[in-house]
């Protein structure tokens, strides 16, 4: 069970347009923030605004911050140690980065593996560092009935020569979530690396880098609940023994390696507020002494809350939305399999484009996306390219309440 009251945490939800509540479907895109992470930010500038690694106090207490968020992402991804996560701007920047290491060490006849149904950014980083290094790229190929990956594309160009396999955790496009621990177990077997977009999925759902047993993990705090910082966990030996874009006195030792130039404190500041309000939505007690968990599971048993709760929300609107014929669902419709997918579904219409529903709900109030959200493959394959979709992204703050305004503004959507 969810905190009841943990709308009230997050000012944007209350703020009014026009006299209205918006309703905020656009958490795929970014999510908002609760009163304790603004605070934490505000903090941070205030008190304890410093470069890294001085001597005087507000440096100091700067450096324990950033040390807190480390712990605290660490904490949220089950990484074994809070020196494998590296900060940087995105997760986009951060994959661009690490992939032009990925391809000073392939060679020509390697093999990099991506599918045709991840973002954008966690494609292009892998082709480009493939044509660098003259490597070739394999496709993992989607099913279009319900946009799920077809693991015997995988497992048919599997080989000794694949090199590298880059999987998201869960589509930003249709909402499927991939079996990456088992792509990762057939990867690793064949001697591959995996690289896992784990952007969309973070609000969703528990992560566990150990249980999924990939290499190297990314995702970023605006998509759940925090400021925009991009995040990247990869397995120590990984990290230290790949050759590094670095300046010269910046330290070899990790994370600073992969940490380029002075990072987002006030941001980092903001990404362990979000993991404590997290942590804090779990059914467990905090605290000190015995019979209290730890901030690991206690985020693993909110991030469940979470999963449930939301899978109560990705049925109604399921529901609502196949129930009427003027809506084409893509990917997972069958409400039997939500385990499957997370509540960001995506549709298109008769007689209405992505982009007149999106402005149409607009001047409702209910915020939505329209286009490819840089799910550029999928919207291809699907035959959707240029106008893509109109995505629909429910996080754990939305409610049935709103799923019903979001379909009575449909029912009365102009044809
Ligand atoms: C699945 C997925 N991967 C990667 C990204 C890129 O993330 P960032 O904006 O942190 O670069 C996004 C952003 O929408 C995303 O949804």
């Amino acid at each position: 069970m969810l905190t009841p009251n943990l709308r009230s945490q997050f000012p944007a939800l209350h703020l009014l347009r026009d006299g209205v509540t918006p309703v905020f479907l656009d958490g795929p895109a970014g999510t908002q923030v609760p009163q304790r992470v603004i605070d934490a930010i505000v903090h941070y500038l205030t008190h304890c605004n410093a470069n890294h690694g001085g001597a005087f106090a507000t440096s100091v207490e700067s450096d324990r911050i950033i040390d807190d968020a480390h712990a605290a992402v660490a904490d949220f991804l089950n990484a074994p140690s809070p020196d494998e996560i590296i900060f940087g701007n995105n997760m986009t920047s951060l994959t661009f980065h690490l992939s032009r290491s990925v391809a000073k060490v392939l060679k020509p006849g390697d093999e990099v593996m991506v599918t045709r149904l991840d973002h954008d950014a966690n494609v292009s980083p892998w082709v480009l560092a493939a044509r660098d290094a003259g490597a070739t790229v394999r496709w993992i190929s989607i099913r279009r009935d319900d946009c799920t990956l077809d693991l015997d594309s995988f497992r048919k160009q599997l080989s000794d020569k694949t090199k590298w396999v880059a999987v998201g955790l869960a589509s930003n496009g249709v909402g499927t979530i991939n079996d990456v621990a088992t792509i990762t177990r057939e990867a690793k077997r064949a001697g591959a690396m995996v690289f896992v977009d784990a952007v969309h999925y973070a609000p969703h759902g528990p992560i566990d880098v150990q249980t999924i047993g990939c290499d190297l993990l990314a995702c970023s705090a605006y998509k759940f609940f925090g400021p925009h910082v991009g995040i990247l966990w990869g397995r120590r030996e990984l990290l230290e023994s790949l050759p590094c874009y670095k300046v010269r006195p910046s330290p070899m030792s990790l994370p600073g390696k992969w940490m380029t130039g002075t990072q987002n404190h006030e941001g980092l500041a903001g990404v362990a507020a979000a993991i404590a309000y997290l942590a804090d939505l779990s059914p467990l007690p905090s605290g000190e002494g015995p019979g209290v968990s730890g901030r690991r599971e206690r985020l693993r048993t909110a991030m469940t809350a979470i999963r449930d709760y939301e899978q109560r929300l990705s049925r109604h609107l399921l529901t609502g939305l196949v129930a009427r014929t003027r809506f084409h669902v893509l990917g997972i419709r069958d409400v039997d399999r939500l385990n499957e997918r997370v509540p960001t579904v995506s549709v298109t219409a008769e007689n209405a484009s992505p982009q007149q529903m999106a402005k149409y709900l607009a001047s409702k109030h209910i915020y939505s996306w329209a286009g490819n959200s840089y799910a550029l493959e999928v919207s291809e394959q699907l035959g959707l390219e240029p106008s893509g979709f109109l995505r629909l992204g429910l996080v754990h703050y939305n409610t049935v309440e709103e799923i019903d305004r979001l379909l009575a503004h449909l029912d009365a959507m102009p044809k």
